[in-house]
């Protein structure tokens, strides 16, 4: 059952019991008006306390029940809530932690609320790309007011209880035990004569509410301009202001049933259920025993080394770093604070905490002061050899059990695990950069991981912050995998008759954060033309447009040198078109005897897009990921893909297969075609008429 239901002295305690955030699915709102029901009819019960079991008042709607016919199906909640507050005997909502979306949204359909301290208090539909669709744009103006009432529908924030107490939203916040107050308040309440105050009946003063909602409006149209959602919220905030509240609620429920059923609430639910759903290994159970981490070593205070500590210092972990040289490791440190202080100039750490923070950090130049470390991570250079070395003597002093991780991005992780005599505890952690900020952490898998490694590493990712995603052992991991086949199409296209310029502006326009040729300058374009050098020795028989390696010759590697696809000014980021590289790309298409033709922004976008696609499918197919959120989840939160589009396997499924295969066996045809091996996950899905996500 989900929803419990007893009495003490008189008054009635409807407890939600749906773990494991008391989701308000079909079962949960028939027990609530089951509850209010009996209650009603039993003569002993002068009041109700509605309360939530486990670690939530509610969380919300059921999101997984959106789009089925369970969403709709009576008792809804808007009928739920219509029942609790149109009860006679009065409702006392007891908030004992999180009440968010529909949860909240219940709590204000009650007649009383009291609320623990430390309760987060949110109405976070903005995020999966909808609006409170059970009153709450209509009752939070009426409670807190419309200010604070916008503020927390628009940003979806979560704001404490404490914060709240004072408001109309908070009858009290209580310190000890809740329910015992809340039912001591519920008899109190419920030996006075009825009715009982209703939000709904409240007015929403302000003194100048048009104008405020026009800032609010001004204020959302510059950053969402991509997601409906937050300008519906004002809307709808609006409709009540205006139209007094049965209108707004309709007008509410109106624009709720539109936006769920928009491909950004898709996207956005997704990018929800994936990030969940990516810490989860199919062959590793939940209850996998987990080893403790409580002292962490890094090894290399390069560039990835110095952001890697920063995470698990900012986590209140120590961290060893050590370095060979003395001069290296001080620069490390140096760089280490250097950072700190920039979040400190931005007002956003104290003084006192970047000292505390840089005294978790211990600099060293001995591998005997590692024998502590619970988790050891190398993030040395990118040669084999190195790693060798590094891995022998790790074996040497790492004591039993410890975590031997490696942030390597090409090498195979299998012969890193064999340089030491216990590859079940070697594991890939590939950071991103500035890994301090990044919040992807592939982690890889190798060959004899063993899965107590792998479930503490995806425990301690979390900690830490970042979204972790699983990998097999590949060249590339997911994400390098499927770039380097999008940058492939992308520089084919030059050949074929576009410019830099163009390629990045038609996929900056789909949404990508930065083009393939801006994003190449600022990683330097000498990286890419090192894995070209040995893609030709290893695979010879793949095809590579050499336009790019002609760019490289120049010596122009990108915003590092001054110069690389596009002209930069000393000092400026800002990517100015080269009439230099344009000439280079004409003479290129004409020495490799490639007509140059006018290609379509739309041609680009397939064509880098479904790149991705067809080589995350492949990815799936080898088990290299172990679903097609896991991919989305790394190409959204690592590779700058626009999130209202869910990441590229869930907008290949929008799309549809059938269209994507056509797609892609159209290019295959063309010029440059042998570079399009289609996978055949795709062909046998799009068949079945079926898409990456059922
Ligand atoms: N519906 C369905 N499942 C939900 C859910 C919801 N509203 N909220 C959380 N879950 C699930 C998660 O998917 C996860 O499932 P899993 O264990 O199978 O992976 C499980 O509950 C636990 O979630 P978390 O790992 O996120 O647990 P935390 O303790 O870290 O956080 C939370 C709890 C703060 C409630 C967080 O889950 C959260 O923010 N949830 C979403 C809240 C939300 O967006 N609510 C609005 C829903 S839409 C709505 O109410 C519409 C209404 O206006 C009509
Ligand atoms: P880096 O050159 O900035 O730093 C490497 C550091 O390791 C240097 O400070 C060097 O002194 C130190 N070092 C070298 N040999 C050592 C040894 N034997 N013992 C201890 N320290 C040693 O390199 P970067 O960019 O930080 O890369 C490190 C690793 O991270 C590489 O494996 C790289 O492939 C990987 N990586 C790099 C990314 C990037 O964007 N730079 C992204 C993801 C992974």
């Amino acid at each position: 059952m989900a929803v419990d239901y007893t009495t003490r002295d008189g008054v009635a305690v409807i407890t939600l019991n749906n773990p494991p955030v008391n989701g308000l699915g079909l079962s949960t709102r028939a027990g609530i008006v089951e509850g209010i029901e009996r209650a009603l009819s039993d003569a002993s019960v002068t009041a109700i306390v509605l309360t939530g079991a486990g670690k939530a008042f509610s969380g919300g709607a059921d999101i997984t029940e959106f789009n089925t016919p369970k969403a709709t199906q009576e008792p809804t909640l808007a009928t739920a809530i219509k029942v609790v507050e149109g009860s006679t005997k009065p409702v006392v909502a007891a908030i004992h932690s999180v009440a968010m979306g529909g949860g909240l949204e219940l709590a204000l359909g009650t007649h009383y609320r009291l609320a623990a301290p430390g309760a987060q208090i949110a109405l976070p539909e903005v995020k999966l790309g909808i609006l409170p669709g059970a009153g709450g744009t209509q009752r939070l103006p009426r409670a807190i007011g419309l200010e604070a009432a916008l503020n927390m529908i628009v940003s979806g924030a979560p704001v404490m209880s404490e914060k709240l107490a004072g408001t109309g939203l908070f009858d009290e916040v209580v310190e000890g035990d809740l329910l015992e107050a809340a039912i001591a308040f519920a008899r109190k309440v419920g030996a006075q004569a009825g009715p009982h105050p209703r939000v709904r009946d409240r007015k929403i003063e302000h003194p100048n509410a048009e104008g405020f909602i026009q800032f609010a409006r001004n204020g959302v149209a510059g950053v969402a301009k991509n997601f409906p959602a937050p300008h519906k919220c004002i809307d709808a905030v609006e409709a009540g202001v205006k139209n007094g509240f049965d209108k707004g609620l309709a007008f509410e429920r109106e624009c709720f049933v539109s936006l769920v059923q928009t491909p950004e609430s898709r996207a956005l639910r997704h990018a929800f259920f994936g990030e969940r759903a990516a810490s989860k290994i199919p062959d590793v159970p939940s209850d996998t025993p987990v080893r403790d981490i409580h002292q962490v070593a890094v090894i290399g205070a390069g560039t990835m080394g110095g952001g890697i500590a920063m995470n698990f210092v900012n986590a209140g972990l120590p961290v060893t770093l050590l370095e060979t040289k003395q001069d290296a490791l001080d620069r490390g440190v140096a760089t280490i604070r250097k950072n700190y202080e920039g979040t400190v100039k931005k007002g956003k750490l104290t003084p006192e905490a970047l000292e505390q923070r840089m005294a978790l950090i211990t600099p060293t130049l001995s591998y005997e002061d590692l024998g502590n470390a619970d988790l050891i991570i190398e993030a040395v250079f990118e040669e084999l050899g190195v790693k060798e070395q590094v891995f022998k003597r790790l074996d040497e002093v790492a004591k039993q059990g410890a975590i031997l991780a490696s942030n390597t991005s090409t090498l195979d992780l299998n012969r890193i695990a064999a340089f030491t005599k216990r590859p079940q505890d070697v594991v890939g952690m590939h950071f991103f950069s500035p890994a301090n900020v990044m919040k992807l952490l592939e982690v890889v898998r190798g060959r004899d991981t063993s899965k107590d490694v792998l479930a503490t590493v995806m425990k301690i990712a979390k900690k830490i912050r970042k979204t972790a995603v699983v990998s097999g052992v590949c060249d590339g991991f997911i994400g390098n995998r499927m770039i380097e086949q999008y940058i492939r199409q992308a520089l084919f296209m030059l050949e074929e008759g576009a410019l830099p310029a163009q390629v990045d502006r038609a996929i900056e326009k789909f949404g990508f954060a930065m083009g393939p040729f801006r994003m190449s300058d600022l990683a330097g374009n000498d990286i890419g033309w090192a894995i070209r050098k040995r893609r030709y020795l290893e695979h010879p028989e793949m095809h590579y447009s050499k336009i790019a390696d002609r760019l490289c010759e120049t010596g122009r590697f990108g915003q590092k040198t001054g110069g690389g696809w596009y002209d930069y000014k000393a000092g400026d980021r800002t990517a100015h078109p080269s009439k230099l590289v344009e000439e280079m790309i004409v003479a290129f298409s004409k020495d490799v005897g490639a007509g140059r033709r006018k290609i379509s922004d739309e041609e680009i976008v397939e064509r880098l897009v479904f790149a991705l696609v067809n080589e995350g499918a492949k990815i799936l197919e080898e088990g290299i990921a172990s679903k097609a959120s896991d991919i989305d989840m790394v190409y959204l939160t690592g590779y700058g893909f626009p999130l209202w589009r869910g990441g590229p396997m869930l907008y290949a499924d929008t799309v549809g297969l059938y269209n994507v295969e056509r797609a892609i066996r159209r290019y295959a045809s063309r010029p440059n075609g042998d570079a399009w091996q289609i996978a055949p996950g795709i062909v046998e899905l799009a068949a079945k008429g079926r898409g990456f996500n059922g």
